[in-house]
């Protein structure tokens, strides 16, 4: 049986635990947070909600790293969100140094961990945990495809009027207003999407994806967390299960599409090894060109990290 641990007990770290108490797909769940007495309070709460819920997935949090010993999965949610008017590149100042950390600290207690690193912004703090841990790219990697096509899944079921189980979809690139979303590769119950959303509604709700992460800033004062935090558990139970289900991620592309050294997101199969493999799609001109875009932009951020001289 399986241990995970979530670093960061905030909105997002805790939802994430909670997703996967319930789950029950593994033996334990440690919280961790420098706020300790916070990580042991909401682990305490979540394995109290056992026995009303009924799941058997022991909880413990704290401050301390020996807590997180041999985890099979890590998932990074540690750092500061967004306020309203910030974008999440706002946050590299703060993030970076806590992510990079975290990462040691991690390291000191498990050596071989897969990582999912959900802190802000996504792609960059991806590229900084993997920088930092020197573990094999296959084994760190990021949260924000599952997010933003969740959004996406939402509102086009809301316009369509069915369930939003009813619809696939898959998106790249970074996790900012550069994402590339492929309605070429929406479906509703295997029905292309463009049979049954006019044009100019579909261009509406990309755009409405592309800034979903502000609209809830905006309303909130805070960055979300139900989704964000059940979305990064479902990369965990993928990889738990060992089902190579697949998910856009964000990866480091070593070539894969014409991009070398970036990390953005991808379609990824997720099992046991973490990125079983990364799924290289025929792109269109247009897509390859918006895909190249949200890498270059990307790439400007670690650069910016790698000036830090963190790791
Ligand atoms: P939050 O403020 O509710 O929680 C963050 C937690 O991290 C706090 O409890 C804080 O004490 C803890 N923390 C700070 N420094 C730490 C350190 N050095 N070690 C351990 N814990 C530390 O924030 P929330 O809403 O949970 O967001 C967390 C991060 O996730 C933010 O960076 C946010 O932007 C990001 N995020 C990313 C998403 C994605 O799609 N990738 C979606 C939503 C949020
Ligand atoms: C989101 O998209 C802020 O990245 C976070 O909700």
């Amino acid at each position: 049986m399986s241990k995970v641990t979530v670093v960061g007990a905030g909105n997002v770290g805790a939802t994430c635990a909670n997703v996967l108490a319930h789950a029950d797909v593994c033996k334990e769940v440690v919280l961790i947070d420098i706020n300790g007495n916070l990580a042991k309070g909401k682990a305490l709460d979540i394995w109290q909600q056992a026995p009303v819920d009924g799941y058997s997935t022991r909880l413990s949090g704290g401050d301390d790293y020996a807590l997180t010993a041999n985890s099979d999965i890590v998932i990074i949610t540690a750092g500061v969100p967004r306020k309203p008017g910030m974008s999440r590149d706002d946050l590299i100042s703060t993030n970076a140094k806590i992510v990079v950390g975290v990462t040691q600290n991690i390291l000191k207690y498990t050596k071989n961990p897969i990582i999912i690193v959900v802190s802000n912004p996504l792609d960059v703090m991806t590229y900084a945990a993997w920088k930092a841990s020197g573990l094999n790219d296959k084994r760190v990697f990021g949260m924000a495809g599952i997010l933003d096509t969740a959004r996406y899944r939402a509102f086009l079921a809301e316009e369509i009027g069915c369930s939003p189980k009813d619809i696939q979809a898959m998106l790249m690139g970074g996790h900012g207003d550069t994402m590339v979303p492929l309605p070429r590769y929406t479906t509703v119950s295997g029905i292309p999407v463009t049979e049954l959303v006019k044009k100019e509604k579909l261009d509406a709700i990309i755009e409405r994806t592309k800034f979903g992460g502000g609209e809830l800033v905006n309303l909130m004062g805070t960055s979300a967390w139900y989704a964000p935090g059940a979305a990064a558990a479902q990369m965990a139970i993928s990889i738990l299960r060992d089902e190579n289900r697949i998910y856009p991620c964000c990866v480091r592309l070593n070539g894969q599409y014409k991009i070398k050294d970036i990390f953005v997101g991808a379609p990824v199969k997720l099992g046991k090894k973490g990125v079983q493999e990364i799924i290289k799609l025929r792109l269109k001109k247009d897509e390859t060109e918006l895909l190249n875009n949200s890498a270059a932009a990307v790439k400007e951020v670690m650069d910016a990290f790698d000036g830090m001289n963190l790791s």
